[in-house]
């Protein structure tokens, strides 16, 4: 019997953590145990998700909650010592590039636990982004590393990983999103927001915090979007993080079905704010989605799947498959250039089927976790 306890703090790793529950709770080789850190709390960014995505109750919750950076970090570190001392698993696993992920990794590595790493050797090459620290941090420390693209797998041969430590074995995420694709249709969301006539719109996400943090860089991306409101309806959910700071910048409180969005500056109409989405609500808007304009790691990999045209807010993609394969395209916050991007891509419309998918995102990603580690770990 093989004792893995897996790790899932934020909401983009609850989407990975979900097929590799099935796949390692079908193996009778296979223990899981499931540890929230409670990174993410809000009902809206966690409990829905584990009730969508037919994740089990987590065997523990830390309960960490939010704080900086240091303090989230060491707070996750001292709560999860014990549980490995009580559970005495043979590895840990982690998922992505949140605090969580390195916080656990570090801890298991320090008590002589075999690390697993679940989305390795992706680089941005931005030192400035808080999760690239963490995705180089927890590689250098990881036994085993899983990656999603070939990327991944040459980053770590440059940076001295052993080769067989690493395994291209496909995209997680890209598992639940294939498994979930069908059930998604049944969602209202499109009736909901108004939008089931078939005319286009466009999905926006935002939550960097080189995007959202900095009020320059904030208003210059929100022009962009009031632009293109102007053409087509924008639907924008708003994750936490950025609802905080449109209250300190007096943009107004978003509420799903309230009018007062924006209410100090009055966006437009067509410009509409509602709260984060549940993953099928969420699915099915990117998915009848004309564009996507994004900074989320995982939608820009979402979108390559659905073969949605995706905006990334950002100069770089520590996912560069996803430019590859044509659906990607990195515009940065500039207004000029997000407009530019959104008529060329609009112009193009439509040319969904020619874009290729990436190689191993095919749904069997979790499976080929498993049947790796039930090898190595035994
Ligand atoms: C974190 C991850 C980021 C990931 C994102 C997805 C790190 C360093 N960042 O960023 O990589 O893309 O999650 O969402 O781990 N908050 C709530 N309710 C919640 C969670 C957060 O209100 O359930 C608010 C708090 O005010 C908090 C802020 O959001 O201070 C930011 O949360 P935090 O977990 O620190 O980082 P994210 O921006 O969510």
């Amino acid at each position: 019997m093989i004792k893995i306890i897996l790790v899932a703090g934020a909401r983009p790793n609850f989407m990975k953590i979900a097929p590799l529950m099935d796949a390692f709770r079908a193996r009778p080789q296979i223990k899981a145990v499931l540890v929230h850190t409670g990174q993410h709390y809000d009902p809206a960014m966690s409990d829905l998700f584990f009730q969508q995505l037919g994740i089990p109750e987590p065997d523990v919750n830390l309960g960490v909650g939010s704080a900086s950076h240091a303090i989230q970090t060491a707070e996750i570190m001292r709560a999860f010592e014990p549980i490995i001392l009580a559970k005495k698993p043979d590895a840990v696993l982690v998922v992505g590039d949140v605090n969580s992920t390195i916080a656990c990794g570090l801890v298991a590595v320090k008590l002589g636990v075999r690390l697993i790493h679940v989305e390795a050797g992706l680089r941005s090459f931005d030192r400035t982004m808080p999760e690239e620290i963490n995705r180089i941090l927890t590689d250098a420390i990881s036994d085993v590393l899983f990656c999603s693209e070939q990327s991944g797998v040459e980053n770590l041969r440059r940076e001295g990983v052993p080769e067989e430590k690493s395994h291209l074995v496909g995209n997680v995420m890209i598992d639940t999103l294939l498994k979930y694709r069908e059930k998604a249709e049944q969602s209202k969301i499109l009736d909901d927001l108004g939008l089931n006539d078939g005319r286009p719109y466009a999905v926006v996400t935002l939550h960097r915090p080189v995007n959202v943090d900095v009020p320059e860089n904030f208003g210059r991306i929100l022009m962009a979007l009031e632009e293109i409101s102007r053409e087509i309806p924008v639907i924008f959910p708003v994750h936490p993080r950025t609802r905080t700071m449109m209250r300190q910048l007096n943009l107004g409180t978003t509420s799903y079905h309230s009018e007062d969005t924006f209410s100090a500056h009055s966006a437009p109409p067509n410009l509409l704010l509602v709260e984060p989405l549940g993953y099928l609500d969420f699915l099915k808007l990117m998915a009848h989605a004309r564009i996507v304009l994004t900074d989320s790691g995982g939608i820009q990999e979402e979108t390559t799947i659905l073969k949605i045209p995706c905006l990334t807010l950002r100069e770089n993609t520590e996912r560069p498959v996803t430019v590859e394969m044509g659906t990607n395209r990195l515009v940065g916050s500039d207004p000029r250039l997000i407009i530019q991007a959104y008529r060329d891509v609009s112009a193009s419309f439509p040319k969904r089927q020619s874009f290729p998918v990436p190689p191993l995102w095919d749904g069997r990603a979790a499976e080929r976790i498993a049947d790796i580690l039930e090898l190595i770990l035994k």
